[in-house]
């Protein structure tokens, strides 16, 4: 396993001899290496397993140092860094060449963010290169919104985990770039479209998978647990469940089920407060894949505010089971 403490100290030095540190933003937990170091960047996608034709965000302490990579920043990306960072934002911007094709997966633009949590930040600043860092899961698997959480997975890949309590946002940054002289959003995540248009004006929305060559990482089982994962109408999986004898647990938003144990239910939200919906997802996601039960039961948010991210996040847990509920368990 590795050792898990709040030494920046440790993390810089790991990191400055291109050891990888697991590190906490205000999005997820990262699993962080030297940006520069092509060795450092196979290293991560390693230690994922995650292909190559996915690439990384490059995290840096402030807007200030972007140049360092990048060729430019279109104006309306620069009103949205200005605003959103540090925050759960990434821009896809041109490159400069000291930033790897491992890096970019080869692509002319490089993800770029400024992560807002204040660990993260004090070992930006005290490094002379950026982190390159993806979410600290297994490639596929749920992102991690503790450091416990990057330790039961990756523990054994890596030498230290930077401790930095339980992710505020809980969901990864919302990815932004420019296409055809527009703000397209390839990844919905910890900002909301609104917060983006009351900046920027109208967006485009451009995040399905396979027809993306822009975001190839955005496939579409992502983020999802090993049991099957059936979305739908909650009281009538449950019912479902229920009548055929099937071991089921539920993930439910602002509602209770007077018919199940309090066991096996999980509420994002009891109040449906969206934010701290989304802070709670993939813990609970978690919780209930670790229970012995056949089946994760699940339904739908509002699609407003982080509801849209939320959802998002839930249709790519459930991909892999369309069968719905007769997917055999
Ligand atoms: O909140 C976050 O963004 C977290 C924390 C650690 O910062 N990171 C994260 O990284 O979620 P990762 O690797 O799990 O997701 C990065 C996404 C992938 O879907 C990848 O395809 C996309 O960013 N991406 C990276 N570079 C890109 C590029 N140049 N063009 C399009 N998509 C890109
Ligand atoms: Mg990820």
């Amino acid at each position: 396993m590795a050792a898990i403490g709040k030494d920046i100290t440790t993390a810089k030095g790991l990191l400055e001899s291109g050891e990888l540190v697991g590190i906490p933003t205000e999005t997820v937990y990262g699993l962080a290496g030297n940006a520069f170091d092509p060795d450092a960047v196979a290293k991560i996608f390693a230690v994922k397993d995650r292909p190559s034709f996915d690439p990384l965000i490059i995290h840096t302490a402030s807007l200030h140092q972007v140049s360092d990579f990048t060729t430019h920043i279109p104006d309306s990306l620069f009103l949205l860094a200005k605003k959103y960072w540090p925050g759960p934002l990434t821009l896809l911007l041109e490159r400069k060449p000291n930033i790897s094709d491992l890096v970019t997966s080869g692509l002319d633009t490089v993800a770029v963010r400024v992560p807002q949590h204040p660990l993260a930040l004090s070992l930006l600043a005290s490094l002379d290169f950026p982190l390159a860092a993806p979410s600290a899961n297994p490639f596929g698997y749920i992102s991690p919104t503790q450091a416990d959480h990057v330790n039961a997975q990756l523990g054994d890949k890596i030498p230290y985990i930077l401790d930095g309590g339980d992710c505020k946002v809980g969901l990864e940054s919302t990815i932004v770039g420019m296409e055809n002289g527009q703000v397209t959003v390839y990844r919905l995540g910890g900002l909301d479209i609104d917060a983006i248009e009351s900046v920027v004006g109208r967006v485009v929305v451009k995040t399905h998978s396979s027809s993306n060559p822009k975001s190839p990482g955005m496939l579409k089982s992502h983020y999802a647990p090993k049991k099957p994962f059936v979305l739908g109408n909650l009281k009538e999986l449950v019912n479902s469940c229920i009548s055929e004898k099937k071991t089921f647990a539920v993930l439910s938003f602002k509602k209770h089920f007077a018919e199940i144990p309090e066991t096996q239910q999980l509420d994002l939200s009891p109040t449906g407060d969206l934010d701290e919906a989304a802070k709670n997802l993939f813990a609970a996601m978690r919780a209930l894949d670790s229970m012995d039960v056949s089946v994760i039961l699940a339904e739908l948010l509002p699609e407003e505010g982080l509801g849209r991210a939320i959802n998002d996040r839930l249709r790519r847990a459930a991909a892999d089971n369309k069968q719905g509920l007769h997917h055999s368990s």
